[in-house]
Order: structure tokens, then C-alpha cells, then sequence
């Protein structure tokens, strides 16, 4: 239960800060700052128009992601996943993909269909858990940030150069911030 009404919107990290680029650090306390960062990263998410964020894209470098595929439709479906680690990966999937931290960006991606995933809960409770379609590339995409890895990794270097190289003249002309 939060009592803070105000929540913290973050600004979003961009591709070229080394955090989004660095193996996150495990999340060992589960106090209640644990809990008010979850709440202000769905609320960065959502203001960001995403359907996953992971800590390293506000500037944190801790093993922590949240994901609503829904966009605030179900609250149940509103998924926190805190030191995950993907345990199981069936069949195949292919599909556009993007990022807050590289915006305006989208490639197809071959990623698994089927999901499962290990992880803690904001009370340090393990569970697993499966997904499919979007929810199973959301959840591989978010674990990838933890392990500073970013979707760009997983298509040909010929279209990871192309993107390099439109954000380089984006950065020169100061509208990569
Ligand atoms: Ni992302």
C-alpha cells in the first residue's frame, strides 16, 4: 500500500548512456522505497506511452523492470518483476519492436513465443511466471536491459549500424537528449 499521492516521473534514459549498456545489480532490499520506485516506474512508463520499463532507462542500475501490456486497461495485468531470469523459451515469434530508450526506432525481431520467467515480487517473493506473444518478447526485451543488452542487439549489424548512425546525426544535431 502507497500513502505518497505524488508520484515521480522519470525522464527516460537514452541510447548512448553506458547505464543502458551495464549489467544490472541484484535488488536485495525490499523496503518501502523498493515499492515507491515501482509505483513512480509504472507511472514513468505509462507517461512515456510504454508497456515496459526497466530501472537502467531512469538512470538505475538495479535488476528491476515493470510491464503492463495492457496500457493501464487491467490492473491485473500489471507485472513486476525484480532480479528476473528467463527460465524457459518454446517456439517462435516475429515481430515489430521498440523502445523508450530509443524512440522513433522499430525492427522486426525473432524472440521466443512462449515465455517463462523467474523472478521476486516487491516483497522478495519468488515466482514464476509464463507468457505468450507480447507478453514473452516484453518480458525478454526488460530482462535483456537488466543484463544491458537492448533490442538493436538482436537484429543484422547491418540495420544495427544504419540505427547507429541515424542516432549519431541526431546527437549532433542536439536532438538526441
Ligand atoms: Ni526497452
Amino acid at each position: 500500500m502507497s500513502s505518497k499521492s505524488k508520484r515521480t516521473i522519470y525522464p527516460i534514459v537514452k541510447y548512448g548512456d553506458p547505464v543502458l549498456e551495464t549489467p544490472a545489480e541484484p535488488v536485495t532490499e525490499f523496503n518501502h522505497e523498493l515499492k515507491e520506485l515501482v509505483e513512480d516506474m509504472f507511472e514513468s512508463m505509462y507517461a512515456a506511452h510504454g508497456v515496459g520499463l526497466a530501472a537502467p532507462q531512469i538512470g538505475i542500475n538495479k535488476r528491476l523492470a515493470v510491464i503492463d501490456i495492457t496500457f493501464k486497461e487491467n490492473a491485473d495485468a500489471r507485472l513486476v518483476l525484480v532480479n528476473p531470469e528467463i527460465i524457459g523459451r518454446e517456439g517462435k515469434q516475429t515481430g515489430q519492436e521498440g523502445c523508450l530508450s530509443l524512440p522513433e526506432f522499430r525492427e522486426n525481431v525473432v524472440r521466443a513465443n512462449v515465455v517463462t520467467v523467474r523472478a521476486q515480487d516487491v516483497e522478495g517473493r519468488w515466482f514464476e511466471k509464463t507468457g505468450e506473444e507480447l507478453l514473452a518478447r516484453a518480458m525478454l526485451h526488460e530482462t535483456d536491459h537488466l543484463n544491458g543488452r537492448l533490442f538493436i542487439s538482436h537484429v543484422s549489424a547491418l540495420k544495427r549500424d544504419l540505427i547507429k548512425r541515424k542516432i549519431k546525426k541526431l546527437m549532433r544535431a542536439g536532438e538526441w537528449e
